[in-house]
């Protein structure tokens, strides 16, 4: 066994990463519960409870928000790595549910340096929104200058205090990681310096706080209830660097559970319609403290078709029948805030670009069933910009608002089997079905691995 403080000389890869290659909610959860049952750990690298994970066991449907998919999978850790931003409120409240369902959460690890969100996280997101949708444009601005009419620069968050949070993290003063939790005159000092900051700075973005929202801190208050998070989370805190490199040093398997997706990371992302956290598998050194070195195996996750939720561009969105029907049949309501989701056709210049970022391996291509009963499906295969025709993704809000998608036109499929009966293989597919994916194949250059057609484990594909 090697060292558990030393690099092994030559480490074997024993990790997994499931990450989503468009806009989130590829339907992940699904394929990290399906492949929880082959690995050891289930970690979480990055975002926070803006994530929203569902997947149906035996009927019964658990939606996720922080707590890794692996808490569902006896004798699998579930862990929290440094990278995630935690909610301790929205963590204790996911963790009571599931063992008022009969999960065991013992197996739940949460990094001692993850850092927390706090209630003025989540209200400092609220009132950005509201200020960067233009509310009380009528009014002086602090300064007393009229603020004028000005378009809607709102980003759409899920309000979740995941911008903030990250913002304190790199701004570090006023920043509480979950070990603080256990140090109470640390947590006293930094909480008062924070609120005074807040209490400073918060009233003043807007005199149209959304309801719910006073920005106004009690340090005492907090402190009161940060010591009550620390008391409840205490067995579950842990150096999870250490406890997973224990892990490998064991030859136990890793699988990274990414949260959101490549298209909304922070760097290669559609910036500034993006989250504030790494999310392609390049955040997985950063959040977690494992070295990519020891990912064998990365699964890109994609839908048959496209969806976004909040702002920001959407090349191949369809604001008409075709996208009410995917979004009516997909059941495309956000997980985490139940915003119905923007709807569109396949974009598989964006799908490549992610692939490459992430280096995948393999492709889980989900919701094909939704794309049953179309006379034709559209795919795009490149965009027309000002500059000219390009086959390449444009990261950068502004420049993709102006690309119109080239598409390719497929012959849709009537049903997904060939015969009657559900399909339980990639060959019993409908002719059209099989091209559809052989066409994704052939134009991602990664084989797809499993294809699933309904929302239960049971209704996947595995090539
Ligand atoms: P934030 O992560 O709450 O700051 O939101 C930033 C943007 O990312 C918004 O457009 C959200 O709707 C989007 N977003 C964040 N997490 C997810 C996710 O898990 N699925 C889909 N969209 C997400």
């Amino acid at each position: 066994m090697a060292p558990p403080n030393g690099p092994t000389p030559m480490p074997r890869p024993t990790a997994t990463a499931v990450i989503g290659l468009q806009w989130g909610d590829e339907g992940k959860g699904k394929i990290v519960d399906i492949l929880a049952a082959r690995h050891d750990a289930v970690v979480r690298f990055n975002g926070g409870a803006n994530a929203g994970h569902t997947v149906i066991i035996a009927g019964q449907k658990y939606a996720l928000h922080l707590v890794p998919v692996g808490a569902l999978t006896p004798g699998a850790f579930a862990i929290i790595g440094n990278g995630v931003v935690v909610d301790p409120d929205a963590l204790i409240h996911e963790m009571d549910g599931l063992i008022a369902r009969g999960v065991d959460c013992k197996n739940v690890v949460v990094s001692d340096r993850a850092h927390v969100v706090m209630p003025y996280h989540k209200d400092e997101d609220a009132l950005r929104e509201v200020l960067l949708a233009g509310a009380g444009e009528d009014e002086p601005d602090p300064a007393g200058e009229p603020r004028g009419a000005r378009a809607d620069r709102s980003l759409g968050t899920t309000r979740r205090g995941i911008g903030p949070a990250y913002a304190d993290k790199h701004q570090r003063s006023t920043a509480i990681r979950i070990g603080d939790l256990l140090r109470p005159e640390r947590l006293r000092e930094t909480l008062e310096l924070a609120c005074e900051i807040k209490g400073r700075t918060l009233p003043r973005l807007t005199s149209h706080p959304p309801e719910g929202v006073h920005p106004h801190y009690n340090p005492e208050h907090l402190y009161e209830k940060a010591m009550r998070w620390g008391e409840r989370l205490q067995p579950h805190i842990r150096d999870t660097a250490y406890f997973l490199h224990d892990l490998l040093a064991r030859e136990k398997r890793l699988l990274f559970e990414g949260a959101n997706a490549t298209l909304l990371d922070v760097d290669h992302g559609t910036f500034p319609y993006v989250t504030s956290s790494a999310c392609a598998v390049l955040g997985i050194g950063p959040g977690s403290g494992v070295s990519e070195r020891r990912i064998e195996t990365v699964l890109g996750v994609m839908k048959a078709y496209s969806t976004r939720v909040g702002a920001g561009p959407f090349p191949t969105e369809q604001k008409n029948a075709i996208g009410d029907r995917i979004r009516e049949r997909g059941k495309e309501y956000g997980t985490t805030t139940g915003r119905p989701r923007r709807t569109g056709w396949l974009d598989l210049v964006a799908v490549r670009y992610s692939a490459m970022l992430n280096g995948a391996t393999g492709l889980a291509l989900m919701l094909f069933d939704v794309l049953e009963g179309f006379d034709e499906v559209k795919i795009c295969t490149a965009y027309e910009t000002p500059a000219g025709r390009t086959d390449r993704f444009l990261p950068d809000a502004y420049a993709l608002s102006e690309a119109k998608p080239v598409y390719e036109t497929l012959a849709g499929f009537p049903s997904l089997g060939a015969s009657g009966k559900p399909p339980t293989r990639r060959a019993d597919l409908h002719e059209h079905a099989r091209k559809y994916l052989e066409f994704v194949e052939e134009r991602v250059g990664i084989p797809i691995r499993f294809v699933s057609i309904g929302p239960d484990r049971a209704q996947t594909l595995e090539a």
